[in-house]
């Protein structure tokens, strides 16, 4: 019989009693009482915080443009909005995301076209899939750099320049990251960003739109605020102006002077988180090289992704479980572990829309079937990143074949 710890879930002792998350925000105090300074002020929103965070955002990325909005999905809508995209537009985008990225195109009237991911390079879109899926209607690429994983974005680059294409960097998992040299959020047309308490900066909420073109900045300037010609601050701090008129469509995408603080104040730390995230993926890279039931991401050491998430791939027939069996197991043991994402294709809305079903993307559905995600955040201790391994470890010599 077997001589392996019984797993909580089966009546066993828990790893820890206190509940590990998948990610968590970390404000200091300094941050708070820099935040409350904001809410002693004038303005709590539509001044003059959102263009320091802007100007500071730009500086990091290396970007030209930065315009701050109130998430990251409103930085895709005017990402997409911005770019001309809409009806009779094809856009190729990855299955394996949070519904966001396919949305954003929905919402402007253009049809999402997936491509496939490669299991190799951090689950995000395989460039040979996105080429075979181009049309006459293809307009753009939308890339998803998954996990804070980056797509090949030179392959992407030449596919969407053979094509004529515009190229949208989904990067609300990837601040922080590099690849060759230039930050995520830098290559395409348009990156996008998220500020959600989860991601690399957390704003509550909140996310900007990265571009170099003036153009977008401007149009996303208007587009998040009613398509108004001037702004409030404009016309009572600055008093050039006492009108406004509205030019264009718009909506309430506004960050507030509140939010964009915390973003600026979290950003000083940004260089520190990523480091820290990359620390831990590092000793999560050791611990489960060459294991038998699990399959990490690519190692840290071979490219330069800023880890919002740690993915590791479940080999099924090693397991006396099913995935989401261990998921529950690990809860159970007091690790959050969760999982990233049900390919969107399959979602119920999108599979109705769009007519997709089971087995048209191999590579998203194996992912999506097989990966789970283990904890990983800048807070997060040594020991807590011992627990993780321990849990793992412990259901499998309790579970494997
Ligand atoms: C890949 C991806 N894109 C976009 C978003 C949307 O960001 P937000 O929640 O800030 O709207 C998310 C949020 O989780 C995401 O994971």
């Amino acid at each position: 019989m077997r001589s392996a710890k019984l797993p909580a879930i089966e009546g066993g002792a828990p790893i820890r009693e206190e509940y590990l998350p998948y990610g968590k925000h970390w404000i200091s105090p300094e941050e708070v009482e820099s935040v409350c300074e904001v809410l002693r002020g004038d303005w709590l929103t539509t001044g003059p915080e959102v263009g320091l965070l802007e100007g500071e955002l730009a500086d990091y990325l290396g970007a030209r443009w930065v315009r701050a909005v109130n998430s990251g999905t409103a930085a895709l809508i005017c990402a997409v909005g911005g770019l001309g995209l809409g009806e009779g537009d094809e856009v190729i985008t990855s299955p394996l995301s949070f519904a966001a990225s396919t949305n954003c195109v929905l919402f402007h009237g253009a049809k999402p076209v997936f491509a496939d991911i490669s299991l190799e390079n951090g689950y995000c879109l395989d460039p040979e899939s996105v080429a075979g899926a181009v049309t006459k209607r293809t307009r753009a690429i939308l890339v998803v750099h998954y996990g804070g994983f980056v797509a090949d974005m030179v392959a992407i680059g030449e596919i969407a320049e053979e094509n004529g294409l515009l190229v949208i960097e989904d990067t609300a998992h990837a601040l922080g990251a590099v690849q060759e040299g230039r930050m995520a959020g830098t290559f395409g047309d348009a990156g996008c960003l998220s500020f959600h308490p989860v991601k690399h900066i957390a704003a509550g909420e909140g996310g900007a739109v990265v571009s170099s073109s003036e153009e977008l900045a401007r149009f996303t300037e208007l587009y998040r605020n009613q398509g108004l010609s001037t702004t409030t601050y404009q016309r009572q701090v600055e008093r050039k102006i006492h009108h406004y008129d509205v030019i264009m469509l718009g909506y309430n995408f506004r960050i507030s002077d509140i939010h964009a603080r915390l973003a600026r104040e979290q950003l000083k730390r940004q260089p520190g988180f990523v480091a820290r995230r990359r620390e831990l993926a590092q000793s999560y890279d050791e611990a489960f090289a060459d294991h038998e039931g699990i399959i990490p991401p690519p190692p840290a050491s071979e490219h330069g992704g800023s880890y919002h998430l740690y993915p590791v791939r479940i080999i099924p027939e090693r397991w006396r479980i099913e995935r989401d069996h261990l998921l529950q197991a690990l809860r159970t043991e007091g690790i959050g572990a969760t999982l990233h994402y049900p390919p969107i294709h399959l979602l119920q809305y999108h599979r109705q829309l769009l007519g997709y079903k089971s087995g048209d993307f191999p590579n998203a559905e194996a992912a999506a079937a097989t990966l789970l995600t283990i904890p990983l955040f800048p807070r997060m201790s040594d020991e807590d990143r011992d627990d993780v391994i321990s849990a793992l470890e412990k259901l499998w010599e309790y579970y494997k074949r």
